[in-house]
């Protein structure tokens, strides 16, 4: 399957100037379904649309790296039962749309933890997807998945002392890495939802020059339109990095 819903791309986008890598906290799918009367889970189920809608839009104008936090290494504080739903939704949602991705060349990656709470059988569906997407070119989907920042630079310092760097050996460069995904160049632009105006542990390491855009669309609702304002006030500013000409 193709784009379902082919859009023309707003003139409100530069298109050379398109950022190359986005991530997105995509949050408030409880609220949304509780704000309809229906189960918090139901947010989560909606939250799908949403994301490959997302996905397309990245791909029409040539975004060339989608992160997406689907899962916090917090989120275990959640009841139980939403718990498994959310593992039993993220497996469901990859067996659903991993062909149709791969079919427009998309690679999936994840990040997070692997060897820490989440089932056998999700991680063995999380390896299919990335092992038969592996040689697309044409965007990456990096799924955070039991993912935390602060678990990421973690388990970076971990494999520092495993490989046995010396101090003096150690710069930004030794532990970039060893991240999740060293291949991946830093996110240019983070969009929250919801109207949340924290990081909650996502990227720490690698969105400190990222430009950060927030909204108070309800992922549920949030379609590439969204994506695309998003994506044209991060074109209005000015990236520094620090110094001061451009
Ligand atoms: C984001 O929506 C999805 C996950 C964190 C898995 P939430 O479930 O956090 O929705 P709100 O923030 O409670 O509305
Ligand atoms: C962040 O949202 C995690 C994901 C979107 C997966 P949360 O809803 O878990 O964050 P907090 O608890 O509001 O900070
Ligand atoms: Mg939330």
């Amino acid at each position: 399957m193709s784009d379902p819903r082919p859009t023309p791309i707003p003139p409100l986008i530069e298109r050379d100037s398109i950022p190359h890598h986005v991530a997105v906290v995509m949050d408030g799918n409880g609220r949304w379904a509780q704000r309809q009367g229906l189960a918090r889970t139901e947010g989560h189920g909606a939250g799908e649309v949403a994301l490959v809608d997302t996905a397309y839009g990245a791909l029409a104008i040539g975004v060339k790296a989608l992160t997406v936090y689907a899962f916090s290494t917090e989120n275990w504080r959640r009841p139980i039962d939403e718990v498994r739903y959310l593992m039993n939704f993220n497996q469901g949602l990859l067996e659903r749309r991993q062909h149709e991705l791969h079919a427009e060349g998309v690679r999936i990656t994840f990040s997070g933890r692997r060897d820490w709470r989440v089932p056998r059988r999700v991680l063995r569906n999380m390896d299919e997807a990335a092992e038969l997407t592996k040689s697309n070119k044409v965007m990456t989907l990096n799924i955070a998945f039991n993912y935390g920042g602060r678990a990421e630079i973690v388990d970076a310092v971990k494999q520092l002392v495993q490989d046995k760097v010396p101090a003096n050996k150690i710069d930004e460069k030794a532990i970039r890495s060893r991240l999740y995904h060293p291949e991946l160049p830093d996110p240019d632009l983070v969009i929250r939802t919801s109207g949340e105006y924290r990081i909650s542990n996502f990227l720490l390491w690698e969105m400190a020059y990222s430009e950060l855009v927030f909204t108070e669309v309800l992922w549920p609702d949030f379609r590439r339109e969204d994506l695309y304002e998003a994506i044209a006030e991060y074109q209005r500013r000015e990236r520094r990095f620090g110094g001061l000409d451009k």
